[in-house]
C-alpha cells in the first residue's frame, strides 16, 4: 500500500435515496457515513474507496476528493491546480479527462476551468489529456469554492459487468438495489417480479441473498492510479463470503425475448440456479409455493394522458391478481402517475418515495397484501 492518508470519499446515488445508501454503507462497515444532496460521504484510505466500489450496491459512482479551495479567478485556479500533488496520483503514461461545472461563482466558464486543471495535470505529470480518457477528474466550482475529485469507478457502477442482454427500458442495477432495500428486502425472503424485463430486480435480489460482491466481474478506474496496490486488491476481491441462498427468486414476462435475456443475464451473474424465469402474462400469475416475500415491479409507465388511459386496464389486472393470489406478501410498485397506482386498487401506504428514472418522475408505492 503506497498511501493510506484519510480521504473524503463521496458515494453518489440517485437523489432521494441518500438515507437508503447510508444504511447500506453502515451495514457494510463503512465508518460514520453522512448524507448530503445526491450522496453519502465516508472517510478512509484508498482501500476504503476500492471496497466501496466493490461492495456497495446502491452507489452509482465513488468519488475521492483530492483538493478543495476558494477560487475567484482563472489565474488563481491555475495556481491552485498546479499545487495539487498530481504526481502522487496519476501515471505519466495515463490518459485523463477533466470535467468542470461552475455555479453561482465568479468563474463561470466551465471549459476554461477544465482547461486550466488539464494543463496543471499535463505540466506536472506528462499524462495525456483526452475526451476519451477513462480516468475522469471532476472539478465543481460552487459559490467560488472549488472541489476537485477523482472518479474512482470509471464506468458507472450499475454496470456490474454481467448484464449484456438489455430490455427496452431496463432498470439500473444500482437503482434496483436501492428500491429493494427501500422495500425492506434483506436477502432472506423470496422475490417475485411479474414484469421482469431483463431480470434486473430478480438477479439483484438473488445476488444480495447470495452475498456476492457487486463489482466482482468488472474493472475500476482506480486500478490506473499510482495509489493502486494490485496485491492488496487481489486479496480484497478474493475474500469470498458468498453463500447458497435459502429463498428463490422469480421473474415473469409476457415477452419471450425478455425471459431469454433474463436467463442469460442470471447465468452470467452466476445466480441462474437460484432464479426461475417464466414466459407468462400477469393474468396467469400465481404465488410460488413456500413462504411469502416481496413482489417488486416496474410496469410500463405512461406519461401523457392517452398513455395513462391505455395502461389503466393493465394496472387494474395487476392489482386484482396480486390481491387474489398473494395474500401476506408485500408489494413495491414503481410508476409514473398516481392515477396508475390507484388503478391497481391496492391500499398503498401514504409514504411514497419520489425519484427520477430515465428522466421520468416516478414514485415507489408500497403495500402489504
Ligand atoms: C418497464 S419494463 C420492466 C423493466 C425491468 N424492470 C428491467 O429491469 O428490465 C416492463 C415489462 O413489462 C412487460 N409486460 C407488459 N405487459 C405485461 C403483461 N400483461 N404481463 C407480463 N409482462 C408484461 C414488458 O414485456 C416489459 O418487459
Amino acid at each position: 500500500m503506497k498511501t493510506e492518508t484519510e480521504l473524503e470519499i463521496f458515494l453518489v446515488c440517485v437523489p432521494g435515496f441518500e438515507t437508503v445508501l447510508r444504511a447500506e454503507a453502515i451495514e457494510k462497515g463503512f465508518k460514520k457515513p453522512t448524507c448530503s444532496q445526491g450522496g453519502v460521504t465516508i472517510r478512509g484510505g484508498w482501500s476504503v474507496a476500492w471496497r466501496a466500489n466493490l461492495e456497495l450496491r446502491g452507489a452509482s459512482k465513488v468519488l475521492v476528493r483530492i483538493a478543495t479551495f476558494k477560487v475567484q479567478h482563472l489565474s488563481q485556479l491555475d495556481r491552485r491546480a498546479h499545487d495539487v500533488d498530481w504526481q502522487a496520483l496519476l501515471q505519466p503514461e495515463g490518459t485523463v479527462r477533466v470535467e468542470a461545472s461552475c455555479k453561482k461563482s465568479k468563474i463561470y466558464h466551465q471549459k476554461a476551468a477544465a482547461e486550466r486543471i488539464a494543463k496543471a495535470i499535463s505540466d506536472t505529470t506528462g499524462a495525456k489529456i483526452s475526451d476519451d480518457g477513462e480516468l475522469v477528474i471532476k472539478a465543481r466550482i460552487f459559490e467560488d469554492h472549488c472541489t476537485i475529485s477523482i472518479d474512482t469507478s470509471g464506468t458507472a457502477l450499475h454496470k456490474r459487468g454481467s448484464k449484456e442482454a438489455l430490455n427496452k427500458a431496463p432498470m439500473r442495477e444500482t437503482l434496483a438495489a436501492l428500491l429493494l432495500r427501500s422495500c425492506g428486502y434483506q436477502g432472506s425472503e423470496p422475490v417475485v417480479d411479474p414484469m421482469c424485463g431483463s431480470g434486473t430486480f430478480v438477479i439483484e435480489a438473488a445476488e444480495i441473498a447470495a452475498k456476492k460482491k457487486a463489482g466482482r466481474h468488472r474493472h475500476f478506474a482506480f486500478e490506473q492510479l499510482i495509489t493502486f496496490d494490485a496485491d492488496l486488491w487481489a486479496r480484497m476481491k478474493a475474500k469470498d463470503i458468498s453463500i447458497k441462498p435459502e429463498p428463490h427468486f422469480y421473474g415473469f414476462d409476457r415477452d419471450p425475448g425478455a425471459i431469454d435475456r433474463s436467463r442469460a443475464n442470471a447465468e452470467r451473474a452466476d445466480v441462474l440456479d437460484d432464479c426461475t424465469f417464466t414466459n407468462q402474462p400477469i393474468s396467469a400469475l400465481k404465488a410460488p409455493n413456500g413462504p411469502t416475500g416481496l413482489i417488486i415491479i416496474n410496469p410500463p409507465y405512461g406519461v401523457r394522458i392517452g398513455e395513462i388511459k391505455k395502461l389503466s386496464n393493465l394496472y387494474q389486472s395487476l392489482g386484482q391478481v396480486l390481491k387474489d393470489e398473494f395474500t401476506g406478501w408485500r408489494v413495491g410498485l414503481v410508476t409514473s402517475a398516481d392515477k396508475l397506482a390507484k388503478s391497481t386498487g391496492l391500499a398503498f401506504d401514504d409514504n411514497t418515495l419520489a425519484f427520477s428514472h430515465g428522466g421520468i418522475k416516478v414514485k415507489l408505492y408500497q403495500a402489504q397484501l
